[in-house]
């Protein structure tokens, strides 16, 4: 295995003397899925980005945005977040030798995520507000303190993130039909649309946001977002602009899903293809079974499509236990298994 950086420093924004601060991320496997292929009618894959070193995509970001503040002498880094962009920052901090700084809203971070900030050594400060209040908090103090801003804002972040289109063309030899992703504050989708772009390619690109937080799809900002996919619990995306460039562009399009629909598709994806991602990664294959693939009208339909799984089901434990069957209790004898196991 080799780094990110490694296999793609030529089409990166790092300067020549910049050192490598990596974990072996990207690389993820991008799995053909035939249950949700039958259900949608069209050849559909799934991008695992749980696979990354944090369990998330944000690894892909992290190894550039880091590895590009060492080589400017930074000391700290620092983000907001709803939780991977915290472990992942932290990590790489951790990684590098530099201290770091997570802001996230307080009881809103999935479980998991918490941990892995803590345990690389992160100072975690809960912020009694939601994510956007803690973004306009950190772009303040990462003017006033040499500290680096490791949110999508930072243009290295979007460098990183878009290797995973790369590895999506070169895995299927061409660029598929479409694309499906979850957005919240927007980078991942404008880091894909780069991606393709540059290597002369432009699938449709469908954006799903959840209803009780989708500024993009309302075509304003959204005050007091809520979800159960915490991850994108966001209100007023920092890459608005770009995102709906990619859209436009793209001819595609950016919906609505409901917490119901994302936690159906959660629980599918688990039981069904075995691929167990955190809710907010399931909110773009709950777009496409809730709307379909819906093309303009000199558009051919797609005949495949790559839905991306930003992060790993285990990030947020609470929220799988909250939804699975009970546990069957069972006395130690050999008998009591059997029943329990066989009725
Ligand atoms: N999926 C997951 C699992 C995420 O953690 C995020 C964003 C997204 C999707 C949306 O990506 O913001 O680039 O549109 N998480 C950020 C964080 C905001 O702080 O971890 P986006």
């Amino acid at each position: 295995m080799t780094s990110l950086i490694e296999r793609y420093r030529d089409r990166l924004s790092l300067e020549p003397g910049d050192p490598v601060v990596s974990l072996e991320e990207g690389s993820t496997p991008l799995i053909e899925a035939s249950r949700l292929s039958e259900r949608l009618g069209v050849r559909a894959y799934l991008k695992f980005e749980g696979g990354n070193p944090t369990g998330s995509f944000k690894d892909r970001g992290m190894t550039v945005a880091v590895s590009r503040a060492m080589g400017r002498g930074a000391e700290a880094v620092i983000c907001a977040s709803t939780g991977n962009t915290a472990a992942s920052a932290a990590a790489y901090a951790a990684r590098a030798g530099l201290r770091g700084a997570v802001i996230v809203p307080e009881g809103k971070i999935a479980i998991g995520k918490l941990a892995q900030a803590l345990m690389h050594g992160a100072r975690v400060i809960a912020l009694q507000g939601n994510f956007d209040d803690a973004l306009t908090i950190v772009r303040e103090l990462a003017q006033k303190h040499p500290v680096e801003l490791v949110n999508s804002v930072n243009p290295h972040r979007i460098e990183g993130q878009k290797t995973a289109a790369f590895e999506v063309v070169e895995e299927l030899g061409e660029a598929p039909g479409a694309l499906a992703i979850p957005v919240g504050n927007a980078g991942n989708v404008t880091a894909y649309w780069r991606g393709f772009q540059e290597v002369g390619t432009a699938p449709i690109l469908y954006g799903f946001q959840a209803e009780g937080a989708a500024p993009l799809v309302e075509g304003h900002p959204v005050a007091n977002p809520e979800t159960v996919a915490s991850a994108i619990r966001i209100g007023n995306p920092a890459r608005w602009e770009e995102a709906m460039t990619a859209f436009t562009g793209s001819r595609g399009r950016v919906a609505a899903v409901s917490d119901d629909q994302i936690l159906d598709a959660y629980r599918w994806l688990a039981a069904n293809e075995g691929v167990f991602c955190e809710p907010a990664s399931a909110a773009s294959v709950a777009g496409l079974l809730a709307h379909g693939l819906p093309v303009a009208e000199d558009t051919a339909p797609p005949e495949s499509v790559v839905c991306v799984l930003t992060g790993h089901g285990l990030k947020d434990p609470d929220t799988a236990l909250g939804k699975a069957p009970a546990v069957v209790n069972c006395d130690n004898d050999l008998s009591a298994v059997e029943r329990a196991v066989f009725d």
